[in-house]
């Protein structure tokens, strides 16, 4: 054996569909939100959902659905996600740092865009968890205070520290060049907690139902006139909104069949 002979170190593994994690930032020990480099070619319509994922252990790409929480115009992609301890994914995924690579799927979905709605006066963003990652795009969408007079972002999460991230992301649009003036009085935040004491507290559900919100800021409650509706949160409480929503008249529409309200699962395999 020559002793001399350069040694060849194996190569990078290149990951299809690459892109690099520009920022990372942990909310709770089940939350984090990560930033991406974008895909020159990507378009997508605000609220919509790709594949994201790392190799596997069998050197095979491990996808899963993710909702884009930034708006179209960003120049980087943003996600939200869950920390699931034994989760396939995010057991991995809670661990990566700026300049990493993770896979992206340029090829975005969903039924939480404008185009699934009617026109309408009042939307209604409804979330639990990280339900709320497709509003985070839409309320910064600048869409979205053209085509409605006033937003309602309703989040629910068991507790205070849950809610951060919606939180300091509504706040921060006041700051937003782009957003700022748009949403300012126009988009109202409704946080609640239901395990954890907070100014405002309990299922939406319950608070759309007792009429608390619409008595909170003085408004006519639901009607199919003016009022559209986008769901985005577990299976048991998409279940049990769509309800509600339809007592009030609204009807579920789709990207082929637009009506009053839209839901998509913030996750699956819950149990129902
Ligand atoms: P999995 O094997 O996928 O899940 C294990 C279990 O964890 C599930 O059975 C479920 O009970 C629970 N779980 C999974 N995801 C969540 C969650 N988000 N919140 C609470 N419990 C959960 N996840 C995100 O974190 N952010 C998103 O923006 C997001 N968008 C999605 C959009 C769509 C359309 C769908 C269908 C799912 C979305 N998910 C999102 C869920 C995501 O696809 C994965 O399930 C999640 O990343 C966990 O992956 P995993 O492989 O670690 O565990
Ligand atoms: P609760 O604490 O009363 O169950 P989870 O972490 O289980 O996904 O729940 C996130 C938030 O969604 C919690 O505040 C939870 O309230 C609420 N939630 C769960 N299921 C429903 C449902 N069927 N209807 C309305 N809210 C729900």
């Amino acid at each position: 054996m020559n002793e001399f002979a350069p040694t060849v170190a194996p190569a990078a593994k290149t990951l299809p569909d690459a892109q690099t994690v520009t920022a990372v930032r942990h909310w709770t020990d089940r939350l984090f939100s990560f930033r991406v480099t974008r895909p020159q070619s990507l378009r997508f319509r605000s609220g919509e959902f790709v594949m994201i994922g790392l190799l596997g252990d069998n050197g095979k790409p491990l996808l899963r659905a993710y909702s884009i929480a930034s708006p179209s115009w960003d120049e980087e992609l943003e996600f939200y996600s869950i920390k699931v301890p034994d989760g396939p994914l995010t057991s991995k995924l809670q661990h990566i740092r700026p300049g990493d690579q993770i896979i992206l799927r340029p090829k975005p979905v969903g039924t939480l865009v404008h185009d699934a709605l009617m026109p309408g006066k009042r939307l209604w963003f409804l979330a639990t968890g990280t339900g709320i990652a497709p509003f985070a795009s839409l309320m910064r969408d600048p869409e979205t205070y053209e085509k409605y007079d006033e937003v309602y972002m309703l989040h629910t999460c068991r507790t205070v520290a849950e809610l951060d991230y919606g939180r300091e992301l509504v706040t921060g649009l006041k700051d937003d060049p782009l957003i700022g003036d748009l949403a300012a009085g126009r988009l109202h935040y409704f946080p609640t907690t239901t395990r954890e004491q907070s100014p405002f507290m309990g299922r939406i559900t319950d608070n759309l139902e007792s009429g608390k919100v619409f008595d909170y800021y003085g408004i006519a409650p639901m009607n199919p006139e003016d009022d559209r509706a986008m769901v985005c949160g577990s299976m048991a409480f998409n279940i049990d909104v769509k309800e509600v929503l339809e007592g009030f008249g609204l009807r579920e529409g789709a990207n082929s069949d637009p009506k009053e309200y839209v839901v998509e699962k913030a996750f699956v395999g819950d149990g129902i």
